[in-house]
């Protein structure tokens, strides 16, 4: 038994959400080594301080073994400051070997279950991975606890987003934050995770079928010839997410880590940009973008994926330049059509797996059919394919020839339509197109039939939302499709709805933000829809008038501020089709268009500075200050 549980009782862990604090001493082995027998007293003055700031902050020590503390506290707040305050101490006493004695700390907060006078569960282990992460001085926070923390961002402790980092033995990737506060060193190598970087997304949903094409595309990507795979398919087939699943099963295999990035908005000319981003490689003192990514690749086993290639195949060159000059590179490429390069390989990815028959059992079975029924399941509680609605399950997803995108149009109906109902519906509209055949022109007008049926189930008032939301590039903050879209009251209740319908996507950034967005070919539907409204110049301005305000108030660097400053990175896209909407209404004369496009470049001149886009930057503040030159300012 250890030395601090023999006086612990059971009713004194706290219960329900308590925030786990995890330490260990860096290198612990080699200063043993190093100090002999005085070893015992130091580690005896590292307890001492440590306990000292836990019990300040009421934090219970849960177990202590060897240079180790695992500690429970009832608020997250006073753990962080706990822990930050135990640092300072280390830092600041005078140990007698001469140097401060490094002390690694993981934060996570979830609700463990006690047993026998100690806390058992996922949380536990998740919380002593995160310290395992942490250098030696360093403070590691979980999303969990960052969600949950009232302090964070006020004036002397600060968070610092580390991205989705893997942690050993565990599922899901976790989303690191590292404290940052006074007097504590902020510098640290990346966290100690034991697999390797990546930002390719996880899906809260599980991926259904595709054991056979993950088996033959980690066949293809694994053989040393081949560098560069393609995933082509009509929209909605499931490229990205094959590709994603694809990417996290051989992450193993790339030391320097996978990394994603989306070109869905991205012009021919931004790829190179679009992909330095992604890898947070900065271009600063290279001559060209090209150049800082091929310094940054050569030497490096990464996997790229990207992702919707085919708004950008003028830049098929870039790849191929990429590919010939970082010889440990490999790419995985979604598109829907091929990039026509050397050395590419080609998958076709076919729709899901279609029931042989319409048997409950055969049903079931299928991935067509176990789509359908996990996002019917979603909008209806307790869905199942039953003896009765088998065949129609069976139908509507061979109407919609297995594509993944219509299945999940159609299932989110099932809330209002039996699969029968549904059928018919549908099938009425689908059969003006199919006449039997199965190829991929006929697919895409499938889905295109699907979209417009979802479409025509809206009220007239989730119609407008729906096509309005097509302003925002990139998705949007609810603060922002409120203020854009001007519903008030009703904004959370349409957007709910359009997720209900899987025409909206909603997806929890790092710190806990919510961000709606669209799937490439439903924003393109609803962009369409846009582009011939009336309503199309009032938005756009609207649009571009509340980004200016965003990054306005984003770049005041007053001292007092009072939340943390938006981040400018996830409304990058935003800002340029608000530059964009500026610059066009000032080229058609508007003086005053013109101004606000120069604020907003001027707005954004840091963000673009400091975050490796200063190219890109250069270019918007030369066309807005050409566009006022003859104004007076
Ligand atoms: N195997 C699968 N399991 C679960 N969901 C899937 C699967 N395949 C696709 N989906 C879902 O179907 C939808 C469409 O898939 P995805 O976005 O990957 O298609 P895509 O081929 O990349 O389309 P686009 O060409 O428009 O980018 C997504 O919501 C995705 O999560
Ligand atoms: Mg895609």
């Amino acid at each position: 038994m250890t030395e601090s549980s023999q006086s612990l009782s059971k009713n004194a862990l706290p219960q329900g959400t308590v925030t786990l604090l995890f330490t260990d001493i860096q290198g612990s082995t080699k200063l043993l080594r190093k100090l002999g027998t005085s070893y015992g007293p130091t580690l005896g003055t590292h307890r001492r301080l440590l306990r000292t700031a836990f019990a300040a902050g009421s934090g219970v020590e849960v177990d202590t073994q060897g240079d180790a503390f695992f500690v429970a506290f009832r608020s997250a707040d006073k753990a962080l400051r706990a822990a930050v305050a135990s640092q300072r101490a280390l830092l600041s006493h005078e140990w007698s070997h001469g140097e401060p004695v490094m002390v690694r700390m993981g934060i996570h907060s979830g609700h463990p279950t006690v047993i026998d006078d100690n806390y058992v569960g996922i949380d536990v282990h998740r919380a002593a991975r995160i310290c395992g992460a942490a250098h030696g001085g360093q403070i590691l926070l979980s999303q969990a606890t960052a969600g949950i923390l009232s302090t964070a961002g006020d004036g002397d402790l600060h968070l610092r987003e580390l991205g989705v980092h893997r942690l050993k033995d565990l599922e899901h990737p976790e989303s690191l934050f590292q404290v940052e506060a006074r007097d504590l060193p902020t510098d640290f190598p990346p966290p100690s995770t034991l697999e390797p970087p990546t930002n390719i997304p996880s899906y809260a949903s599980s991926l259904i079928g595709r054991v056979a094409e993950l088996e033959d595309l980690e066949e293809m990507v694994g053989q040393d010839a081949v560098r560069l795979v393609t995933v082509t398919g009509p929209g909605g087939t499931g490229k990205t997410r094959l590709a994603a699943a694809l990417a996290l099963d051989i992450l193993d295999d790339f030391p320097n880590g996978a990394f994603f990035v989306d070109l869905s908005r991205a012009q021919s000319d931004a790829v190179a940009a679009e992909i330095a981003d992604s890898l947070g490689v900065s271009i600063d003192g290279s001559p060209s973008t090209v150049s800082a990514l091929v310094d940054h690749l050569s030497a490096m086993r990464i996997l790229l994926v990207v992702d919707n290639f085919e708004q950008a195949v003028g830049a098929a060159s870039l790849v191929a330049e990429l590919l010939q000059r970082c010889p440990m590179l490999t790419m995985i490429v979604t598109s829907r059509v091929p990039l026509a390069i050397d050395g590419e390989h080609q998958y076709a990815l076919e729709p899901l797996g279609l029931p042989a028959s319409s048997t409950k059992a055969i049903v079931e079975r299928s991935e067509a059919a176990q789509l359908f029924v996990e996002r019917a399941a979603a909008v209806r509680k307790g869905f199942a394919v039953t003896a009765d609605n088998a065949s129609a399950v069976a139908e509507i997803c061979r109407l919609l020839d297995g594509l993944p995108l219509a299945i999940e149009l159609a299932a989110a109906r099932v809330k209002l339509f039996s699969p029968q109902a549904l059928l018919d519906r549908l099938g009425d509209r689908l059969k003006l197109l199919t006449g039997g055949r199965s190829d991929s022109p006929v697919r895409h007008r499938a889905l295109r039939t699907t979209i417009d049926w979802s479409y025509d189930l809206l009220s007239p008032q989730e119609r407008a939302f729906f096509r309005d939301l097509a302003v925002f590039s990139g998705g949007a903050a609810f603060e922002a499709v409120e203020r854009v879209l001007g519903m008030d009251d009703d904004a959370l209740d349409l957007l709910t709805r359009l997720i209900d319908h899987s025409l909206v996507r909603q997806h929890e950034g790092l710190a806990g933000d919510v961000r709606f967005w669209m799937l490439a070919t439903i924003r393109e539907y609803s962009l369409e829809l846009l582009e011939s409204s009336d309503s199309r110049a009032d938005l756009r301005s609207r649009h571009a008038t509340y980004f200016l305000s965003f990054a306005e108030e984003a770049s005041d660097e007053r001292a007092d501020r009072k939340t943390p400053a938006p981040d400018l990175e996830v409304e990058h896209d935003n800002m340029r089709s608000a530059l964009a909407w500026f610059i066009k209404r000032a080229e058609a004369g508007s003086e005053n268009d013109a101004l606000l496009g120069l604020r907003l470049a001027s707005a954004l001149g840091r963000f673009w500075y400091t975050h490796g886009h200063a190219v890109e930057g250069s270019a918007w503040l030369e066309q807005t200050l050409a566009l006022n030159s003859s104004a007076p300012i």
